[in-house]
C-alpha cells in the first residue's frame, strides 16, 4: 500500500474511534470556534455536510444557521458527471436518500442545485490536514474535482474552502498532488489553522 492510503487507513479508524461523548464534545467545540468568524457571519449560502465515517459533526452549525436564517445546502453526487458533486438546499423538510456510499444526501429535484461558484462558503469534510491548508479525503476526488475552477481563471476565486476536523487529523506535512484544491483554513475542535 503506499504512503498516502496508509496514512488515509490509518487517520480513519483513529477518528472512528471517538466515542459519542467525545463526538459530542467536539462537535459543541467546533461550534464555537466557527460561529465567530468573519466568513461565516458574513456568508449566507453555506455548504455543509452530514457526518460519516467518524467525521467531526457540524449538525450544531447547521442548526445555528438555520435560526440565523442562512441557507444551507449539502453536497450531492452528480448523477451523470463522474465524481463531481451537485449542492442541494438542506432544511428540517428536505426528503432525503441515501447515496451509493449509504451516506444520506437531499433527495435531487430539478431546478434547486446551486452552482459550486455561487455558494459564499464552504465546510467540508477531510481525513487528513496540515497546517499550510493541505487536504486529503476519502479518496474519490469530489471535492478537488467540483472546485477544480479555483484558482484556473482570474475571478472564479469561488467561495472559501474550509476544512472542518477533529484536531487529532492534523498530520505534520502531507504529501501533495496537482490536483489536489487547497484549503483557505481548518477548523478544529481546538483551533484554526493557518
Ligand atoms: N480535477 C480533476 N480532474 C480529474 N481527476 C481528478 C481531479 N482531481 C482529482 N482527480 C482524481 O481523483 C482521484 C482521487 O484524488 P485524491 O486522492 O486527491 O482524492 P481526495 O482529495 O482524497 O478525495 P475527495 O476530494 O473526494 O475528498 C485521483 O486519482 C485524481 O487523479
Ligand atoms: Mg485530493
Amino acid at each position: 500500500m503506499d504512503k498516502r492510503k496508509q496514512l488515509r487507513k490509518q487517520i480513519r479508524s483513529l477518528r472512528r474511534s471517538l466515542t459519542p461523548s467525545q463526538q459530542n464534545t467536539a462537535a459543541q467545540a467546533l461550534l464555537r470556534n466557527m460561529r465567530t468568524r468573519q466568513d461565516f457571519r458574513r456568508a449566507k449560502s453555506i455548504a455543509m455536510y452530514l457526518p460519516n465515517d467518524g467525521e467531526i459533526d457540524p449538525t450544531p452549525l447547521i442548526k445555528l444557521c438555520w435560526k440565523l436564517g442562512k441557507e444551507v445546502y449539502l453536497p450531492v453526487l452528480h448523477p451523470i458527471l463522474h465524481n463531481r458533486l451537485w449542492f442541494v438546499p438542506y432544511t428540517q423538510k428536505t426528503p432525503m436518500v441515501r447515496n451509493i456510499y449509504s451516506i444520506r444526501e437531499p433527495k435531487l429535484e430539478p431546478g434547486r442545485r446551486k452552482a459550486a461558484w455561487a455558494l459564499d462558503l464552504v465546510l467540508l469534510p477531510l481525513v487528513a490536514f496540515d497546517p499550510k491548508g493541505n487536504r486529503m479525503g476519502m479518496g474519490g476526488g469530489y471535492y478537488d474535482r467540483t472546485f477544480a475552477f479555483k484558482g484556473l481563471k482570474k475571478g472564479m476565486r469561488g467561495p472559501d474552502l474550509i476544512g472542518l476536523a477533529h484536531e487529532i487529523q492534523r498530520v505534520e506535512e502531507l504529501p501533495v498532488e496537482g490536483w489536489d484544491i487547497p484549503l483557505t483554513t481548518i477548523v478544529t475542535d481546538a483551533k484554526s489553522y493557518p
